[in-house]
């Protein structure tokens, strides 16, 4: 069967890697892939948000299935143009894709269907969402509605910071129009959780609880980035609050969305808080979370293939799916001055037989040398029979990994160590 992925970091890498797996996937093309991924799959250099080069390519090549990685082309439309001309996909459609498109979406629809969150307003008109500010309680949250690069929410410890970050949303459109209207809402504190599902639009399966490490530096420092490194499964989800979840959240969710018309299928992310009062959802993704799968796939022993045509075809009932009973750790090197500026183009080396544990984001390949192109480089993996051995493997690995101006977090994992502790 010949596939395609859609995207092109280390959450695709890793998706492509466990596709193969799979003895009927013959051939798998990433559009548009990078310099890593060539390794695992045929890279075409269409982007990820363009869905006319897309479908045509699709449909030239006769691809048999696609799965669509990202959040953008899922919020543009992808899977509806796919499955227009009748080629299968894994992932939302545009409908249900809104979950992660507009928060005021996901927000409204958790009120209506009395699923647990922060308490919150909405705001089209900048001076209401101003003179609301005023009487707020602080700490507060700003969120711009639309997708924004993962950046587009601000916890605002001074009330001047928060009106500073519904004026750079809503007057600056730093956002573009994904700041045309806010959601500000109650700040929330507890240990986070990532909770990946699978979902045919009935029937929902947790995946294995993750933990994301969000801040550039150690301790939990420095400025929000797209992750730096996640470790599995999470120490703070526990048997209870795994049920918990899953009768007050995950099945609540699904159910509403059906009940909208807009039934889910693909895979949907849980961005959790374990609050005083309960799991409260932070945020919903479409899609798979990133690095969350450069941990959670390598523990999946169900074929990765098999549980997405299962969800396609809306029999996802019908599938055993097992995880092991492993721990997965995943570090990310980025180019140091990430998430702000960074340099790029410097060689990469990783030894032939690290590889296999080594899913690439950003990076391309010029004259057969694989040079850094991007803020988050590459994402070093490692499963043991411990969390610690997991960890401690991953960094040996890392320290194999060179290339110029490569910065990691030293302490991927240690919060985690520390609550397994206290749990024994
Ligand atoms: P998001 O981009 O929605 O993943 O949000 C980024 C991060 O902001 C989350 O991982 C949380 O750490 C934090 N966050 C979002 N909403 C809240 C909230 N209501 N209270 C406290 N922290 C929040
Ligand atoms: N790691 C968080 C995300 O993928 O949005």
């Amino acid at each position: 069967m010949k596939l395609l992925v859609v995207g092109g970091g280390g959450r695709e890498h890793a998706i492509i890697k466990k596709l193969k797996e799979n003895p009927e996937v013959t051939e798998i093309f990433a559009l548009p892939g990078n310099g890593g991924i060539k390794e695992d799959a045929i890279c075409v250099n269409i982007g990820a948000k363009d869905i006319d080069g897309i479908v045509n390519f699709a449909k030239e090549n006769k691809i048999d299935y696609v799965v669509v990685a990202p959040d953008d082309p899922l919020v543009l439309g992808l899977v509806d143009a796919l499955e227009k001309i009748g080629i299968p996909c894994f992932g939302p459609e545009k409908k249900a894709a809104i979950i992660e498109g507009s928060k005021v979406f996901a927000k409204e629809l958790m009120k209506k269907y009395g699923i647990p969150t922060a308490r919150y307003e909405t705001f089209s008109d900048m001076d209401a969402a101003l003179s609301y500010l005023e009487t707020a309680p602080i700490p507060t949250v700003i969120k711009a509605d639309g997708l924004a690069l993962g950046k587009g929410v601000i916890i605002a410890g001074t009330r001047d910071e928060a009106k500073d970050a519904v004026i750079s949303m809503m007057k600056d459109k730093k956002f573009g129009d994904s700041g045309s209207r806010v959601v500000i809402e109650e700040f929330l504190e507890g240990p986070e959780v990532s909770v990946l599902s699978f979902t045919d639009g009935k029937t929902v399966v947790p995946m294995i609880s993750s933990m994301d490490h969000k801040r550039a530096l150690d301790g939990d420092m420095g400025l929000n980035t797209g992750g730096m490194g996640t470790i599995a499964p999470n120490p703070y989800y526990n048997e209870k609050t795994a049920k918990q979840c899953m009768e007050e959240i995950f099945i609540p969710t699904i159910k509403a969305m059906a009940k909208e018309n807009r039934p889910f299928k693909g895979c949907l992310y849980f961005g959790l808080m374990l609050t005083k009062d309960g799991p409260k959802v932070i945020e919903y993704n479409c899609r798979f979370g990133d690095p969350e799968a450069q941990v959670v796939l390598p523990l999946l022993k169900t074929d990765l293939f098999s549980i997405m045509r299962a969800v396609t075809d809306e029999r996802l009932d019908s599938i055993n799916i097992q995880f092991s009973d492993n721990y997965a750790a995943c570090v990310i090197m980025a180019s140091n001055g990430y998430p702000a500026s960074y340099q790029k183009g410097y060689e990469i080396q990783i030894p032939e037989e690290t590889k296999q544990y080594v899913y690439v984001a950003g990076a391309k390949e010029t004259d057969g040398k694989l040079l850094t192109d991007g803020g988050r480089v590459l994402g070093v993996t490692a499963t043991g029979n411990t969390l610690k051995e997991a960890i401690n493997l991953a960094y040996d690995r890392v320290c194999l990994i060179k290339f110029k101006d490569a910065f990691y977090r030293r302490d991927i994992g240690a919060r985690a160590l520390a609550a397994n502790k206290t749990e024994d």
